[in-house]
């Protein structure tokens, strides 16, 4: 039933009411509107604005609501427009006049950025703690992979040979910097608007500090309208997911190429690779490819909202409630993504040989057989010419450069001794790249150190973000 009929002559038509409800998506803010309703009970009995007993009768009432939805067995009425009228209608029905108390000197506006605000920092941490677990299982499976060695590409082209953890370790790095945005989404929605009411603060003596400290927000916004109208918070979030998204879907597609009969680089556990109902040999990167398809989603999500806020004059206004969907979908398909990535990382077979092998046709050492040059006096660009030739030369004949005879490289230039072969050996190359940030097995351990002290760093960041109200299962749709 509509909480503001008073001023109407007629009930809204079955398509409007249905048109403007958002309880098929806000109803998964149940915990946070309950959570809300409690503090601002409780501090309007402390200010003496509602009676002891009737604050006491709110949240007993309410807390059963809570249990009622938890279990799954609250009965929703399509005729609620949106969960805190869901609630509050209820909790009149079960208690009577305290309930009609419950909502003085609030507004759906304060209410509702609470909520979603309470919301968005409990969907912002466990996507920091989803986070860690990916960089996690990348920091293991670096470890693991010890010295093998992959070809390091360019342009998808064969470019210098690289440490496989070092590979891996970059992704642990890019997901560190979206560990940051998310952190800073998280301190973003950390500000309680309660106590704003619909735009302008009310005459009723609130103290919104009592209130923000209850729902564990750090701070209480100091402009009435912006309280309200403020989804910043939420663009950061789908910011921070959207590029966690598309850092997950870089990482699935060099997992979709890796997992190919032409790379090979790597074999996908059987749980996370799908067969094909026609090709009995297929054995297909299917989760891979869905976290790459996901992040169209995602992205889109982002969009969304921003072209939502664009235009819109302060101070609330009915569009803001197309807020919530796509913060929602985003967040919680980005919790999935992390999960199963983290799952194809942990239980990947990692084929070094085959690795190693593919690297025999890449002409790989053909910087170093440079550099041999340019260290012996060849300017280095002269020295890129010559050895430039003795690719020409390699691919004509079919071979690798490092399959040429020595008398060839010595044709080339008198400078070439019969050391040239140390400038082909693969582990050689890689371990003489040790400036800082390179893939010699001396610096990638340096940076290894370095992943590790910001693993644990972002751990306690965890720890000390405040406190944060869990998002409710009971409401999670089923098929
Ligand atoms: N369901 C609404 C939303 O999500 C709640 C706020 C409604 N406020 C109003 N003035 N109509 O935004």
């Amino acid at each position: 039933m509509a909480l503001w009929g008073g001023r109407f002559e007629d009930t809204v038509s079955e398509l409007t009411q249905e048109f403007g409800a958002s309880l098929p998506v806000d109803r998964q803010l149940y915990r946070q509107d309950i959570a809300g309703s409690c503090a601002h009970a409780a501090m309007l009995a402390a200010q003496g604005i509602i009676s002891a007993e009737d604050a006491e009768a709110i949240r007993g009432g309410l807390e059963a609501i809570q249990a009622d939805i938890d279990a799954g067995t609250f009965a929703f009425d399509i005729n609620d427009e949106d969960i805190h009228m869901a609630i509050e209608s209820e909790l009149t029905r079960r208690i009577g006049a305290a309930g009609g108390r419950l909502h003085t000197g609030r507004s759906r506006n304060d209410q509702v950025a609470t909520d979603t605000r309470l919301a968005a920092k409990a969907l912002a941490k466990s996507l920091m703690e989803g986070n860690l677990a990916l960089r996690h299982a990348l920091v293991d499976a670096a470890e693991a992979a010890g010295d093998t060695i992959l070809p390091g590409m360019t342009h998808l082209q064969h470019a210098q040979p690289v440490l496989f953890a070092h590979h891996l370790l970059a992704y642990a790095w890019m997901f560190a910097r979206d560990f940051t945005r998310l952190k800073a989404a998280f301190d973003a929605a950390d500000a309680s608007p309660l106590g704003a009411a619909a735009l302008a603060g009310t005459t009723y003596p609130l103290d919104r500090r009592m209130t923000a400290d209850t729902l564990g927000f750090s701070r209480v916004i100091e402009n009435s309208l912006d309280a309200v109208s403020d989804r910043d918070f939420l663009l950061d979030l789908e910011y921070a997911c959207s590029v966690m998204a598309v850092h997950l879907s870089r990482l699935s597609e060099e997992i979709v190429l890796w997992s190919s009969q032409e790379f090979g680089f790597i074999t996908l556990s059987d749980a996370f690779s799908t067969g094909s109902s026609i090709m009995p040999q297929k054995k297909n990167p299917d989760f891979a490819e869905l976290i790459r398809g996901k992040t169209g989603r995602v992205v889109g999500d982002l969009v969304q909202l921003l072209v939502t806020v664009k235009g819109l004059p302060l101070a609330y206004n009915k569009d803001l409630q197309e807020d919530k969907e796509s913060a929602l979908d985003a967040a919680h398909t980005l919790e999935q993504c992390l999960t199963v990535m983290c799952g194809m990382v942990d239980t990947w077979t990692v084929n070094a040989d085959r690795m190693r092998a593919v690297m025999h046709r890449g002409h790989l050492a053909a910087t170093d057989v440079a550099d041999y040059l340019a260290k012996r006096g060849m300017p280095f660009r002269q020295a890129h010419e010559v050895v430039g030739k003795l690719v020409l030369a390699a691919e004509h004949a079919g071979c690798d450069i490092s399959e040429l005879p020595v008398s060839t490289f010595r044709e080339a230039s008198e400078l070439f001794g019969d050391d040239v072969v140390g400038a082909f050996d693969l582990d050689a190359i890689v371990a003489a790249r040790t400036t800082q940030g390179g893939t010699a097995p001396a610096a990638v351990a340096d940076q290894m150190e370095k992943v590790k002290a910001g693993l644990v760093a972002d751990e306690a960041a965890v720890e000390a973000l405040s406190p944060v109200v869990e998002m409710g299962t009971g409401t999670r749709s089923v098929l």
